[in-house]
């Protein structure tokens, strides 16, 4: 049997809906939301996906700003720019798209985020949270993979997920939020000997590697869950997952689809994050 596509796009609608009116909760309190972008240099995809953000804030009522740098910028003034915008009181969260140009040490620039703005969740400190079962801020994507679950109901208690992929941003804390949720959970990449022996046990499958067609049907469990958070620009233009989609798509139970299915979720769980920051901030939280 063909597997439900997970419409993406459907549960951000639905989730930026409540985020719409706890936005307008709290402006009854004198509160917005406050949300600082910070990207450095010209990177295309960089700068499209801020723009997006700025985009998401402006129509949720979260108040934005974005702090455009030269690629040229020292480490320096970019901590400066940190260290001003965590004293900021109408800024709830700090975001520093990434990558940054390669003269700059990254590590330090997220230790420099204020942890209580730190709406990415990538600082050591909200990691080390993760980490011990302490949740502060969920990073954005694994926390996305988390609502869609939860938004269809698909049981995951002592469920075997296996997450392909070890990137900070989505596979290390994608793998624990499931852990956390009680999965059995395997952690493959894709140098991962013989990966189909993992991932055709896996009920939940998240595939986060940046790899066309990685994931073919022989390598899923009929029924399964597959979330690909995988985002590739093929050689026709055309944007592809980690999936092969045509073929998962007859074997699995769920599928997301490579756009519309993860992707969507990203920017709605930060505007999210931001709320909570706003929210701890104002100690209503
Ligand atoms: N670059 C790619 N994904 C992300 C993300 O989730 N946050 C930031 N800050 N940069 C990114």
């Amino acid at each position: 049997m063909a597997a439900t596509i997970i419409d993406g796009k459907a549960i951000s609608t639905a989730t930026r809906e409540k985020l719409k009116q706890q936005v307008t909760d709290l402006g009854t309190k004198g509160i917005r939301p406050g949300l600082a972008v910070i990207i450095v240099g010209e990177d295309p995809a960089s700068q499209v996906y801020v723009r997006n953000k700025v985009k998401a804030c402006v129509d949720t009522g979260i108040y934005s700003e974005k702090h455009e740098i030269p690629a040229t910028t020292t480490e320096e003034d970019l901590l400066k720019l940190i260290h001003r915008l965590n004293d900021k009181k109408d800024i709830h969260g700090i975001l520093v798209q990434l990558p940054l140009p390669k003269h700059i040490n990254s590590d330090r620039v997220l230790e420099t985020i204020s942890e209580t703005k730190d709406v990415d969740g990538f600082h050591l400190y909200n990691v080390g949270a993760l980490v011990t079962g302490n949740t502060i801020f969920a990073p954005c994507t694994p926390f996305g993979v988390k609502v869609m679950i939860e938004h269809l109901g698909l049981p995951v208690e002592g469920k075997s997920a296996v997450v392909v992929g070890r990137s900070n941003i989505v596979g290390k804390p994608m793998a624990i939020m499931l852990l956390e949720m009680n999965a059995t959970v395997s952690i493959c990449t894709s140098r991962t000997k013989d990966l189909k022996a993992y991932t055709k046990m896996a009920d939940i499958l998240v595939v986060a590697v940046g790899r066309p067609n990685l994931i073919t049907a022989d390598m899923v469990k009929p029924g399964a869950a597959v979330f690909d958070v995988g985002m590739n620009r093929l050689a026709d233009g055309k944007l592809a997952g980690d999936v092969d989609y045509d073929g998962v798509k007859e074997i699995a139970g769920y599928i997301t689809p490579v756009p519309g299915g993860v992707g969507p979720m990203t920017i709605t769980m930060l505007l999210a994050n931001t709320v909570i920051a706003a929210e701890r901030a104002h100690k209503l939280k």
